[in-house]
C-alpha cells in the first residue's frame, strides 16, 4: 500500500496483482470509516466488468486497471457528472504522458483514432432506509499495451491500445499516478467549478456534431446528436425535426 500525501483520490493506493474486478474490492473494503480517495490498481481481473452487464477482458500487465471510492456532495444527479468528467481526466493524463489528446465518445468511453481506449464503469451504493448517496465507486480500465490477440476477435475491431496507436505506452504506474493526479483535480472542483469541467467535456466529446444511431429495445433509429445538455443527456434531432434529450443507459450510441 502506498500513500500519496496532500492528495485526496489516491490518498490511500492498493496495488494487488489480480483481483475478481478493483470495483468489487473497493466495495469490500468501502466500510464507512473508510475516507474517500482510496484507489485500487490491480495488475490483472479476472472478472473485469463492463457497462451494461459487460465483461471487461482485462490481461495481466496490458492494461490499467484502477478504481476509487469517493463520497462526492450533492444529489444523485451529480454523479453522471462525475463519471463524464473522469472521462476528461483521462484525456488529461493520456495528453500530459504521450502528447496526444484523445476525445470522448458519449457519455464517457474514451477513444484514439476512432477505437476504444478507455471505459469508465461507476457503480453507486445508497443507503438503505433513505436512499441518500453512500459513496461512489468510478472503475477505470485504460488499454496500454495490449495487441490485437489480447481484444480477442470481437473486441479488437473496437479498441485500441497506447502501444497500437503511438507505438510505445507508458508504464501502468505512470499511468496511474498521472491519472490520480488527474481525477484529484476533477475532485478538487466537484462539484463547484460545474461549468468550466461542462465546458471541458464538451469540447473533448466527439459525438456531437455526428449522425448516430440509437439502439434501443423497441429498435434502431438513425439520429443527428446536436448537443450535451446541461445534465449531460445527449441532444438528438431525428430525420423529421423532433428532438429528444437521451440520458446515458437509455440507449446505446452507435458510431462516434
Ligand atoms: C465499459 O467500457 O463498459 C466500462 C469498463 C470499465 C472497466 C474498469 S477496469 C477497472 C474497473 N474494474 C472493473 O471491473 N471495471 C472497471
Amino acid at each position: 500500500e502506498l500513500a500519496r500525501p496532500g492528495r485526496r483520490v489516491g490518498r490511500e493506493l492498493v496495488c494487488l496483482d489480480t483481483v475478481d474486478s478493483t470495483n468489487n474490492e473497493v466495495k469490500r473494503r468501502a466500510v464507512d470509516q473508510i475516507p474517500d480517495g482510496l484507489a485500487v490498481v490491480a495488475g490483472a481481473q479476472t472478472g473485469g466488468r463492463g457497462r451494461r452487464g459487460r465483461s471487461f477482458v482485462s490481461p495481466e500487465g496490458k492494461g490499467l486497471y484502477l478504481s476509487v471510492l469517493l463520497r462526492p456532495e450533492g444529489t444523485l444527479e451529480t454523479v453522471s457528472a462525475l463519471t463524464a468528467w473522469s472521462a476528461v481526466a483521462v484525456c488529461d493524463a493520456v495528453e500530459q504522458l504521450c502528447g496526444v489528446r484523445p476525445g470522448i465518445k458519449w457519455p464517457n468511453d474514451v477513444i484514439l483514432d476512432g477505437r476504444k481506449l478507455c471505459g469508465i464503469l461507476t457503480e453507486l451504493e445508497l443507503e438503505a432506509e433513505t436512499a441518500a448517496l453512500r459513496y461512489v465507486v468510478v472503475g477505470i480500465g485504460i488499454n496500454l499495451s495490449q495487441e490485437a490477440a489480447d481484444f480477442g476477435p470481437e473486441v479488437a475491431p473496437v479498441a485500441i491500445s497506447l502501444a497500437q496507436a503511438l507505438g510505445r505506452a507508458p508504464r501502468r504506474a505512470e499511468m496511474a499516478s498521472a491519472l490520480l493526479d488527474a481525477l484529484d483535480r476533477l475532485y478538487a472542483d466537484f462539484p463547484g467549478a460545474w461549468q468550466h469541467w461542462l465546458e471541458r467535456y464538451r469540447s473533448d466529446c466527439l459525438t456531437v456534431g455526428r449522425q448516430v444511431r440509437l439502439l434501443r429495445a423497441s429498435g434502431e433509429e438513425e439520429a443527428f446528436a446536436e448537443a450535451v445538455d446541461d445534465d449531460f443527456a445527449l441532444v438528438v434531432r431525428r430525420p423529421d425535426g423532433t428532438r429528444e434529450h437521451i440520458c446515458s443507459g437509455e440507449v446505446s450510441v452507435r458510431g462516434l
